[in-house]
């Protein structure tokens, strides 16, 4: 059999890269600056394969190109958002993602966020690397306590449920869940509650964690009226996509009092983000390192191996998503 070419996007942890040259015809990046609309449209007509990543823009304009040659698109991640299945679908081109190997990870990095937002430590850390910490002192940046309390999950797949497990066992939490298409029965065995309604969820949490998948259906979910529903005292926290979030309304939302604090691992235009946002002392922000962990994105990038040698042996491939 011909030796594939599979161009990669970004850079990949060398194990996958080493494993991908092992494999196949491997065109890698190695600026690790993300390929334009030309690199992105280039890749395609000049490979049997392509690994992108967050942030490429494989809309329809680059899949609907001429001379299109790669019949697959193995993404890196678990969210493809960033990719036009419908436009995909049509051209013959086959899409699978990465899911699973990430959840722990991104729960953990859910939970980080949920306790530094409630404990004040970005604005602690910031204090003490300034030099401005001048002692400690019993009404100094007193936080809000986690155990105990209660979390609501918008959106209960796979991370949701890890968050759930964590929240509930490590910290005491009552855990209320909403999502489409979660049923009682399913909420039960993971022992949380169901919520009727989103927004009777966002009006009774202390904590609220996004993990709904990024979608025409789930843009702007969280909008002005949602964030108005919420307790004053809420912490939102969003390890998802940030489009899901009016963040304009959040910005005004947390200036204002409306809601306590955010803890945010995504943004809606990353990697720019909103210069308002950043200077509030009560949003704790990370740079989307979700499943930023050498076994995360190891496992990761050995899913996309798996889907790509399942295509091209003519198998079906696991985590086809179009
Ligand atoms: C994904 O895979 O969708 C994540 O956002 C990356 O951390």
């Amino acid at each position: 059999m011909r030796v594939k070419i599979v161009t990669v996007t970004r850079r990949l942890p060398t194990a996958v890269e080493e494993r991908l040259a092992d494999l196949f015809d491997v065109r890698l990046n190695a600026t690790d600056v993300p390929l334009d609309a030309w690199g992105l449209a280039d890749a395609l007509r000049h490979s049997d394969a392509v690994i992108p990543t967050l942030g490429d823009a494989l809309n329809a304009s680059v899949l609907g190109g001429p001379d299109v040659r790669a019949r697959m698109l193995a993404h890196f991640g678990a969210g493809y958002d960033n990719i036009d299945v419908v436009v995909a679908r049509t051209r013959g081109i086959v899409v699978s993602n990465t899911p699973g190997v990430l959840t722990d990870d991104t729960a953990d990095l859910a939970m980080l966020l949920l306790l530094g937002a409630a404990r004040r430590a970005g604005e602690g850390e910031r204090e003490l690397r300034a030099g401005r910490w001048t002692g400690w002192r019993p009404t100094h940046l007193l936080g809000t306590r986690v155990t105990g309390k209660t979390l609501g999950l918008v959106g209960f797949g796979r991370i949701g449920r890890a968050v759930a497990q964590r929240a509930r066992q490590g910290f005491g939490m009552r855990v209320l869940a909403w999502s489409r298409s979660l049923t009682a029965a399913v909420a039960n065995d993971a022992g949380v509650t169901a919520c009727a309604t989103l927004d009777q969820l966002l009006a009774t949490a202390d904590f609220i964690s996004i993990h709904v998948p990024a979608s025409p259906a789930t843009r702007q979910l969280i909008t002005v009226e949602r964030l108005a529903l919420m307790p004053r005292h809420a912490i939102l926290v969003n390890t998802a996509r940030g489009d899901v979030v009016d963040e304009a309304a959040l910005v005004d939302a947390l200036r204002r009092g409306i809601i306590a604090g955010a803890g945010l691992d995504v943004f809606e235009g990353e990697p720019e983000v909103s210069r308002e946002l950043l200077s509030l002392d009560n949003v704790y922000a990370l740079p989307h390192l979700g499943s930023a962990t050498v076994e995360s994105r190891t496992a990761m990038g050995l899913r996309v191996i798996a889907n790509l040698e399942a295509f091209f042996m003519g198998e079906p491939v696991p985590d086809r998503v179009a």
